[in-house]
């Protein structure tokens, strides 16, 4: 079938929509929700049999939903209405929640109901339930929901009375977030603050100045609990320590409110001249004590470092961090290395809002892609183990070839990856890309990974060569499988000849073109995107960090807008047809 997306943007949700959508053969063209009209012309350009809406946050023109089939993506039960579902969800601490897929009607979220798909909550943020849950269970519902439409064109009748049902709620105002510091105890902060995060965070003041909070996790109470209920007590690396009334947390990310220029942060960027003096609590990976930065020993042989940077972003001192960390563990090389990343994103890159904030982006950039270049280089060079690289989030741009600096990669079949850089303002990348997309299996074609600006499936990503096995029902299975894979490798008898041959091969391609070659090139072609005349990665990067709106939908999404596609289209994509052609 032709189905049309209407979304507000191509985040996480629509995207791995998107992949279930056109593996099962269906044609997808994406718009922008941007005005009625652009809409309207959209599905007048590809008459589709179907409007999908991920990720909405104003209503669909009458003129649409009346002639066309609009299904909505909500973040709630059945029943459940209002623009801030997943919010209230996780501010009432609720144990089971969902999402439903509802037909556009006159009345915001009233329609009949075409699917739904519940899960358990997990004390977790907004934005990570939003990433793993609820695109999990989106991606079910809608399968579902598009099958019986192809099917029948019509939704199943409605449950019956016995049917647990949310109801209207209305939209979360930051009165309702509002933390009562001297009597809201951790747990409560903690759970005003994650129904808040990723946007638009609970409104606060740090320092005499209000703010945005976001990122907070609990810490042991201090010592001495001489500390006013929401006093700043100290900072732990880029985090600002507050106490509650029975407790500590640390609030890891900020976006001031004190002019309009502002965007999130990491705390102590945010606060830099207020937070400069303020105790610095000491942190290692060796004893446990990094926010970020976790090691496991698995035992019989197998390391687990867990990299979990808010967001997946790396600044250039996260990746000192990281690349620290990960001397060490060479240092006493493991037989086999298991790079878990984050749970959310295995990593997204280089950090853009940390870049943006500085002084000089120019050069921050610069320091940063010099940084995670330098934790790549290390991870190529690891030759005295085995390095898997288990991606259970998704990754984006540099992070895509962090992984493939490993040895094996292995993935999570709902993982999206976004290897290409070119939608960041025509990055040319760097992470020693050239060197290592053609050492994977099958040689895949740069211009097939690098050029296409669309997200690649797990699945996909197999099929190019790009990861080496795709398994795993769930996270925790996912994570289970790696650990006993990781084992049996680490037991393998081969091991020894296999990691021979590796440094054998590391120094073969070493003498047939340095590393260090591979990087200038790479890195002349950035310092251009970086110093040069074209102004572009500034001014997407810019955009990127101030969540600024799109005013059109990009043409490689906007298929509908190829005159090429609308001509093969000359009759209107009905149901029927689209089933008699064997599209659907
Ligand atoms: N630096 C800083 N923040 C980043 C980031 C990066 N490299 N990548 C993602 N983020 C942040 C986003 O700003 C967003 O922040 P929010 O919590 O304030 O909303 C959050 O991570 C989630 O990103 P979003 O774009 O909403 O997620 P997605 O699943 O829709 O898309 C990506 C994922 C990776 C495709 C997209 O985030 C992206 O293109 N990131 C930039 C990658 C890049 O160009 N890196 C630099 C070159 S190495």
């Amino acid at each position: 079938m032709r189905i049309l997306f209407l979304t507000r943007s191509f985040n996480g949700l629509a995207q791995r929509l998107y992949l279930e959508l056109t593996a099962l053969g269906h044609e997808v063209a994406i718009e922008f929700d941007i005005s009625d009209a652009v809409t309207t012309e959209a599905v007048a350009l590809w008459r589709p049999a179907l409007v999908v809406a991920p990720f909405l946050q104003r209503a669909i023109p009458e003129a649409v939903w009346r002639h066309t089939v609009c299904l909505v993506v909500h973040p709630g039960i059945v029943g459940d209405r209002g623009p801030s579902a997943l919010d209230w969800a996780v501010a009432e601490g609720v144990c089971e929640w969902g999402v439903t897929v509802l037909q556009a009607e006159a009345e915001m979220d009233a329609g009949p109901v075409w699917a739904s798909q519940n899960f358990a909550m997990r004390e977790a943020t907004k934005s990570s339930l939003y990433r793993q849950e609820v695109t999990e269970a989106a991606a079910r519902a809608v399968v579902g929901a598009v099958q019986r439409f192809a099917a029948t064109g019509a939704p199943p009748p409605a449950a019956g009375s016995g049917t647990p049902r949310g109801r209207w709620r209305p939209l979360m105002k930051q009165a309702d977030r509002a933390i009562d510091w001297p009597h809201d105890d951790t747990r409560t902060v903690l759970r005003k603050i994650r129904a808040a995060d990723g946007a638009p965070g609970v409104r606060d003041e740090l320092f005499g100045l209000p703010c945005h909070l976001f990122d907070a996790r609990a810490l042991p109470p201090p010592p001495s609990a001489a500390h006013a209920p929401g006093q700043v007590v100290g900072r732990r690396q880029q985090a600002v320590l507050r106490a509650t009334c029975d407790g500590l947390v640390a609030i890891g990310h900020v976006r001031r409110a004190d002019g309009p220029e502002h965007f999130k942060l990491p705390a102590t960027l945010a606060f830099l001249a207020e937070t400069a003096a303020l105790d610095d609590w000491p942190t290692s990976v060796a004893d446990g004590t990094d926010p970020d930065i976790r090691l496991e020993a698995i035992g019989d042989g197998v390391l687990a470092l867990h990299f979990d940077f808010y967001n997946g972003a790396v600044s250039t001192t996260q990746c000192q961090r990281l690349r620290n960390a990960l001397r060490d563990v060479l240092a006493r090389p493991p037989r086999v290395l298991v790079l878990f990343g984050g749970t959310d994103f295995w990593c997204n890159g280089i950090h853009l809002n940390v870049i943006e904030a500085a002084a000089s982006p120019a050069d921050e950039s610069w320091r940063n892609i010099n940084a995670i270049d330098d934790l790549t280089q290390t991870l190529i060079e690891a030759t005295d183990c085995l390095v898997v690289a288990a991606m259970q989030g998704s990754a984006g741009a540099g992070g895509v070839f962090m992984a493939l600096a490993a040895d094996v990669v292995w993935a999570r079949p709902g993982v999206v990856l976004n290897p290409h850089y070119k939608n960041m303002g025509n990055l040319y990348g760097s992470e020693y890309w050239t060197y290592l997309l053609p050492r994977r299996p099958g040689s895949p074609q740069p211009a097939e990974v690098m050029g296409r600006r669309l997200p690649l499936s797990a699945g996909q990503a197999q099929a190019l060569g790009l990861v080496d096995e795709v398994f795993g029902d769930s996270p925790a299975a996912f994570r289970a499988e790696v650990l006993a894979r990781a084992r049996r490798l680490a037991a393998d008898p081969d091991l020894p000849a296999r990691l021979q041959a590796k440094r054998r091969q590391r120094l073969h391609d070493e003498a047939l073109k340095p590393l260090a070659a591979y990087r200038d090139e790479e890195l002349a072609r950035m310092r251009r995107n970086f110093y040069g005349f074209d102004p572009s990665y500034h001014i997407a990067r810019s955009n990127f960090v101030r969540r600024v709106a799109p005013s059109w939908t990009p043409r490689h999404l906007a298929i509908h807008r190829d005159p090429a596609r609308q001509g093969a289209s000359a009759a209107p994509a009905t149901l029927d047809q689209d089933q008699d052609s064997g599209q659907a």
